[in-house]
């Protein structure tokens, strides 16, 4: 979505000024969740490695890493690249590199930057070590286990060992811990096991990173991680809320809408479909539709086509009037994030600031 022109200068501007469809953050709540997050992994002695997905923007990198972040965590290559080009130079990629275009790329950016990245396969392990001799440059490596997601992730701690023993083997390659996601009671087992399988091999874990932010605010209780990744806490969604892990005071991110169509007494069209709210829905016990109206909260989103939001009221006594603006509390913020090219930042209702999101749509 093109960015409305005049919220570039942020001088005044309410949001009800703002056309819609479009997503705005209140950031005075981001700061707030950005503090709360750094004091708890201070607390419990975790370090902090934001995942930028969520927001996708260096400036929000940056007040992640002056609060006390030792780095980030990116997905994909291109977004470690808009990050590196802005100056954020501690960079954890989260997800395996496979081929010789990978690791080209990824050499540029280990001779600009500290680099590490996960593996959990030898082709993987290979991409990394060529791109290291390539940059002449120290590359972390971490093996990625499966803690229950059926995702990535080796699934035994025999097949960890034998990827931390290869990284060992290989120049310019630094074993640097072991990694997953999310992190739960699996987590907790599988890295007991771990730690005593590679002492007997006189192979030091060096850390153990685990991420999530439906969990974080209990993850020094359920394992024993050193690194903590997290990425929706700076936003939070209607997935944290429904999760238990945030408040509704604690979501900054909101999209507006406006009610283009009321063809009949219990039905509403917005001009929010898929294109903005994305077509992600959140776990049947937390809610049915394609977001929130949280000042409507029987109301449900029940179809998104691109651009037209069907809204069920039947369940309503007051509904929202045609040509009325609504609130939506997307389900699932990072995504949303994704669909747009820049962000209005927001205080008491006023537009302060608005952000390209500079590291958006980067698949590769
Ligand atoms: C590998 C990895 N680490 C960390 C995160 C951060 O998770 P969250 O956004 O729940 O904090 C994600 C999210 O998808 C992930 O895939």
């Amino acid at each position: 979505m093109a960015p409305n022109s005049h919220w570039r200068k942020g001088t005044g501007m309410r949001i009800e000024e703002l056309e819609t469809p479009v997503p705005v953050v209140d950031l005075d709540i981001v700061e707030r969740n950005l503090k709360k997050m750094q004091a708890y992994c201070d607390a419990h002695g975790l370090a902090l490695r934001p995942h930028i997905k969520t927001h996708k923007m260096p400036e929000m990198a940056q007040r992640q890493i002056d609060l006390g972040a030792k780095g980030i965590t990116c997905q994909k290559l291109g977004e470690a690249e808009v990050m590196v080009d802005a100056g954020i130079l501690d960079i954890f990629i989260s997800y395996p590199l496979i081929g010789a275009q990978k690791a080209a790329r990824l050499a540029a950016l280990a001779k600009r930057a500290t680099m590490s990245v996960a593996v959990d396969n030898t082709l993987a392990l290979a991409t990394v070590a060529a791109a290291a001799k390539e940059a002449e440059a120290e590359i972390g490596v971490l093996v990625e286990f499966d803690s229950g997601l059926k995702r990535t992730g080796v699934e035994t701690v025999e097949q960890a060992l034998l990827l931390a023993k290869a990284i060992t083997e290989q120049p310019y390659l630094r074993f640097a811990g072991l990694m997953t996601y999310p992190t739960n009671a699996q987590t907790a087992l599988f890295t007991a096991e771990a730690k005593l399988a590679f002492e007997e091999m006189g192979i030091p874990i060096p850390m153990i990173s685990g991420g999530g932010s439906p969990g974080a605010w209990t993850v020094h209780e359920v394992a024993p991680i050193d690194e903590l990744r997290v990425g929706t806490y700076i936003y939070n969604d209607r997935a944290m809320v429904g999760a238990g892990a945030a408040s509704l005071k604690e979501c900054a991110m909101h999209v507006w809408a406006t009610v283009i169509s009321r063809p009949s007494p219990d039905r509403a069209i917005l001009d929010a479909g898929s294109k903005t709210l994305s077509s992600d829905l959140v776990a049947p016990e937390m809610g049915p539709g394609y977001g929130l109206l949280v000042d409507y909260p029987r109301a449900v989103i029940t179809r998104v086509n691109e651009e037209h939001g069907t809204v069920d009221l039947s369940a309503c006594r007051r509904k929202p009037a045609l040509g009325e603006r609504v609130r939506i509390l997307p389900n699932h913020t990072c995504v949303v994030t994704n669909l747009h090219d820049s962000l209005a930042f927001t205080r008491k209702g006023e537009v302060v600031q608005t952000i390209p999101v500079a590291a958006r749509g980067k698949t590769s």
